[in-house]
């Protein structure tokens, strides 16, 4: 049977005291709404429909290609909100599916769950329920003896007895839809003036027919973030869930709880993660790595047995068996090829630093081309700007360049090339050539060695 989604997303979120829309409000580097979106798309071959309204256009801009949009001008409730979605989804699928864009961690799981109890009940609806004993605000769920549905109680109007009601309506929903489209219409006005989606359960009560409650299996998944104390919870849950994904998988860390790893990673076996690591975006780190302690990792490609300890890298290529740090610093479109060893306090930017090249201490690469096996003594600079253009520096295999360097680019230095320490080269050193002094001249000519 087919199946449409619903993602409420239109509240102001006005207890999260942000100009950005809360829906937009980052879990581990992803807005809130990708989570939603990521979990409604494994359930629907069609997009998820989202409603949109206090700040429509950011929240548009962020999810487009990847949902389709019903736009809620005036926040009436959530069931104002989906009544929104109408013109888009009456007449196009057996079941909906709405859940909110503020329950990040509904898991896709929930959600075909959800959809197949309640495709398998002859009822007009199915609802999330959970079990605990912190209400959040939740509204309370009021049972007959027979398990079914009678009401949901906002906890604004509950009566001591309603409050006390340790069952929980998660605000995630399945329904029949040619009686949601029918019975939206009959959704009377709150005290509040809203027109809340929880009153279709005293409607399907009233039209004599069964709502059933699905429990979640796993409460966390209830968390619903209006406050950010609750984005803290979300988050600390979230990260939890794929640290737990990740140890199963065969990488060790040494301590989850700091952690974070975000959601698109990938982490091959028997790599060890240290406290206090950050492995963010797109970045990808093979097996038997060693990461951390206290290293930033964005968007960078690391190969198999790679050591990076107390560092940052950011958009960079790292091959096998290099080690880094501590205090290194890879920067946008450094490549480190295998065996690369750079040691503390480098930078390297915009560069290849070939097979076997080492770079111990204190230098800073930028706009730079080493070939293998390039000794880069401590200190020593690629002078890459001139203030108007960043030239390149290229360094042929084998070159040895002497303590506290400046190499001022645009520069070649050919295989073998060595330079005297504290040489501030400005002229192109040829290959098996030692130049030395400020401005470095070259004094010898040597045989390969
Ligand atoms: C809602 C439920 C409550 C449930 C809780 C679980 C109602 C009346 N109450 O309360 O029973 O326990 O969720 O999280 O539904 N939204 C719109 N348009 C609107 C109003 C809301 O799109 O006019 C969206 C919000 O952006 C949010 C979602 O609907 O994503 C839920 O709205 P919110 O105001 O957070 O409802 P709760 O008070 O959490
Ligand atoms: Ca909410």
């Amino acid at each position: 049977m087919s199946i449409q989604t619903v993602i409420m997303a239109a509240g102001q979120g006005t207890r999260m005291r942000s100009s950005t829309p809360k829906v937009l409000h980052p879990i581990l580097g992803k807005p809130m709404l990708w989570y939603s979106l990521r979990a409604a798309q494994t359930v629907s071959d069609d997009l998820p429909v989202v409603v949109v309204g206090h700040q429509a256009g950011q929240v548009r801009r962020f999810a487009e290609g990847q949902a389709r949009f019903a736009v809620q001008e005036q926040q009436l409730g959530t069931a104002h909100a989906v009544e929104q979605a109408r013109p888009l989804l009456e007449g196009q699928a057996e079941t909906i599916l709405v859940t909110s864009a503020d329950m990040p961690l509904i898991s896709a799981e929930t959600l075909h769950s959800l959809a197949e109890a309640q495709q398998a009940h002859p009822g007009p609806m199915t609802m999330l329920v959970a079990e605990s004993d912190s209400p959040r605000g939740f509204g309370r769920v009021v049972r007959d003896d027979g398990g079914f549905v009678r009401a949901i109680v906002e906890e604004a109007d509950a009566t001591p007895e309603e409050l006390a009601i340790r069952l929980l309506n998660v605000g995630v929903y399945a329904f029949e839809a040619a009686w949601l489209w029918d019975a939206l219409r009959r959704v009377p006005l709150s005290p509040k003036g809203e027109y809340y989606i929880t009153a279709l359960v005293e409607l399907a009560v009233r039209d004599g027919l069964n709502v059933q409650a699905l429990t979640l299996a796993n409460p966390e998944e209830s968390i619903g973030v209006n406050t950010r104390v609750h984005l803290a919870e979300a988050a600390a849950a979230m990260r939890r869930r794929i640290n737990t994904r990740w140890m199963l998988a065969g990488v060790t860390l040494l301590d989850p709880a700091t952690t974070y790893i975000e959601p698109e990673v990938a982490i091959g076996r028997d790599t060890i993660v240290w406290p206090n690591t950050h492995l963010r975006g797109g970045t990808t780190i093979g097996q038997e790595c060693e990461l951390g302690p206290n290293t930033y990792i964005l968007d960078t490609q690391i190969g198999n047995r790679c050591k990076v300890f107390a560092s940052v890298l950011e958009r960079a290529i790292v091959e096998d068996d290099v080690d880094i740090g501590p205090f290194g610093h890879l920067r946008k479109g450094a490549h480190l090829a295998r065996g690369v060893h750079m040691g503390n306090f480098g930078e390297v930017k915009n560069s290849y630093l070939g097979p076997g090249s080492k770079m111990g201490h204190f230098s800073y690469l930028g706009d730079a081309t080493l070939g293998a096996n390039v000794n880069v003594g401590a200190g020593t600079i690629t002078c890459n700007y001139d203030g108007e253009r960043k030239n390149p520096t290229r360094i042929g295999d084998n070159a040895f360049i002497g303590s506290d360097t400046m190499l001022v680019a645009p520069l070649v230095l050919g295989e073998n090339a060595r330079t005297g320490a504290g040489a501030v080269v400005t002229k192109d050193v040829p290959s098996n050539s030692l130049a030395v002094g400020m401005p470095a001249r070259v004094i010898r000519k040597f045989e390969k060695p």
